[in-house]
């Protein structure tokens, strides 16, 4: 691996919990839970390397399609995770931020969770943990134009830097690389004004079986292709 060609940002669609579970005859949601331990350790994993921040796909727009159960299991485990994992990752350096919409469907209590988290972090420089939260590209990309509208930006003046200045998060880098488990090719609504011009990694392995290695070989990955931005190799 070429330690001077890190990925500044890598993007990770963490798929794949229910067939783990349902591989081993266990109900769905073993499987978010199980997606713990591989969460950790890229995270770490990524922070031994150099990277600088890390977004990951915790919980989509569509997600709320699921049956209640899975729903309310997936609010109270992302809860959990915040309440068991923040302070070892604030000692670590890490500022934990959030993408995504703050809507009524996500309960209080999990909204006041996150807010702590980010507000015991927000000083961190070393890595950001985005966490995308009943994130939607598509969303996101709403709500900046209804900021635009609400700060009355004449149509004239509307271009990339006034949607992007409006975005979730403008201070963090478009990612460098994304990846997705679970053997998927889709994008399933992640970050799509910031991917236009990421290189793409499709991994087969499920999410709870992920670990930093893997990640390591998405980047060995991307460290052989070739980025144009439309241009041409010099
Ligand atoms: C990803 O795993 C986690 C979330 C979407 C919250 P899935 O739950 O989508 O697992 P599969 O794709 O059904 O196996
Ligand atoms: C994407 O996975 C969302 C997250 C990983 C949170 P999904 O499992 O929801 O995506 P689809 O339904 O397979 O496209
Ligand atoms: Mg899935």
């Amino acid at each position: 691996m070429d330690t001077s060609r890190v990925p500044r940002h890598v993007g990770v669609v963490m798929d794949g919990n229910g067939r783990w579970a349902q591989r081993q005859g266990l109900p769905r949601t073993e499987g978010h839970g199980a997606g713990e331990v591989a969460l950790v350790d890229t995270v770490y994993g990524a922070l031994a390397l150099g990277v600088k921040a890390l977004t990951v796909y915790a919980f989509s727009t569509e997600n709320w399609r699921r049956p209640v159960d899975e729903v309310r299991y997936l609010m109270n485990f992302n809860q959990g995770l915040l309440i068991r994992r923040q302070h070892e990752l604030h000692a670590d350096g890490v500022r934990i931020v959030f993408s995504g919409r703050r809507d009524w469907r996500v309960p209080k209590r999990v909204l006041k969770n996150m807010d702590e988290a980010a507000q015991l972090t927000a000083k961190n420089k070393k890595f950001t943990l985005n966490i995308a939260f009943n994130y939607g590209g598509r969303a996101e990309i709403v709500d900046a134009v209804a900021r635009l509208v609400a700060d009355k930006v004449p149509a004239g003046k509307v271009d990339e830097k006034a949607i992007r200045s409006r975005l979730y998060h403008p201070e963090i880098p478009d990612p460098d690389l994304v990846v997705r488990t679970s053997g998927e090719y889709r994008i399933s609504n992640f970050l799509l004004w910031e991917l236009a011009y990421s290189e793409l990694v499709f991994s087969d392995v499920l999410w709870p079986d992920f670990r930093r290695e893997d990640l390591y070989r998405a980047i060995e990955e991307y460290q052989r292709r070739v980025r144009r931005f439309g241009g041409v190799e010099q």
